[in-house]
């Protein structure tokens, strides 16, 4: 459950593409341990909101906080240092290499930069591949280990990705649709896993998602945006009962 500490926080956040203002003035604060949902038709600006935190896009203008530093301006490995992970919407691993491997670069790349490489050979130490294993047990997916990510399922695909961001041991994680493509009991359970990493490691959560089940089944607060702004902000029940949620939802989710 979330306390009282605002982990994450922007200011005024704002994206244009030519004359499309994405992303347009975000105010949002976000408390430590709090399970978040960031929702809103397709084009809201979700995702855009996504890559200007980590760093995959320039703000044009405003300011975002984590954990009371200024990390607007700072490239990707850098935001994903202070403690962020993502997961994308297009999922993004290495085809070709096994998903034991894809988790195992990413342990490598984190250990790389957090400790001493020589803690790697001190007995009683965990291999990155037993570390890479663990990660993938407990994302459900140590059956397919040794399988390339790239025959892997959708919804098999999305659980890796979420490996590979528990690789870094992020203190905030962004995922964006993470049951995007799965069957619509897979998507519960996979939300059910999510929470309960999240809960277990006192991880922050902000997630996107189009599956309003999920969304209310498991967000403990909802942000809705839409064309580039804050539309409503509140408890789920609140969000549920907004006359201008409603509306922008009407005709586009039923
Ligand atoms: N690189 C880009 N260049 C130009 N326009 C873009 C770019 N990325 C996004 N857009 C536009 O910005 C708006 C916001 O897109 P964004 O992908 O952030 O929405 P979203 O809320 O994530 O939508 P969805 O729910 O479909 O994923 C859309 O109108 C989109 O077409
Ligand atoms: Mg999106």
């Amino acid at each position: 459950m979330a306390g009282d500490k605002v982990i994450f926080a922007c200011k005024g956040l704002s994206k244009a593409f030519g004359g499309l203002r994405a992303v347009d003035g975000v105010d949002l604060e976000v408390r430590e341990g709090e399970l978040r949902a960031l929702i809103g038709p397709n084009g809201a600006g979700k995702s855009t909101f996504f890559n200007l935190v980590t760093g995959q896009l320039r703000r044009d203008r405003g300011e975002v906080y984590f954990n009371g530093h200024r990390i607007d301006g700072l490239a990707p490995y850098q935001v994903m240092r202070k403690g962020i992970a993502r997961t994308f919407q297009i999922t993004s691993t290495f085809r070709r290499l096994t998903a034991l491997e894809n988790v195992q670069v990413a342990l490598f790349v984190h250990h790389q930069r957090h400790l001493n490489p020589l803690a790697l050979f001190v007995p009683g130490h965990k291999s990155m591949a037993e570390q890479a294993l663990h990660l993938l047990e407990q994302v459900g997916l140590a059956d397919s280990a040794h399988k390339p990510a790239g025959v892997l399922s959708y919804g098999d695909q999305k659980r890796l990705e979420l490996a590979i961001a528990l690789a870094s041991e992020p203190r905030l994680l962004l995922l964006d649709e993470p049951t995007a493509g799965m069957a619509p009991t897979e998507r519960r359970e996979a939300m059910a896993l999510i929470a309960r990493i999240a809960r277990e490691r006192g991880l922050t959560l902000l997630f996107t998602e189009h599956d309003m089940d999920v969304v209310f089944g498991y967000a403990e607060r909802i942000t809705v945006m839409h064309q580039g702004k804050v539309l409503v902000e509140g408890l789920p029940e609140e969000v549920r009962a907004s006359p201008e949620v409603q509306r922008v939802y009407l005709g586009e989710h039923g």
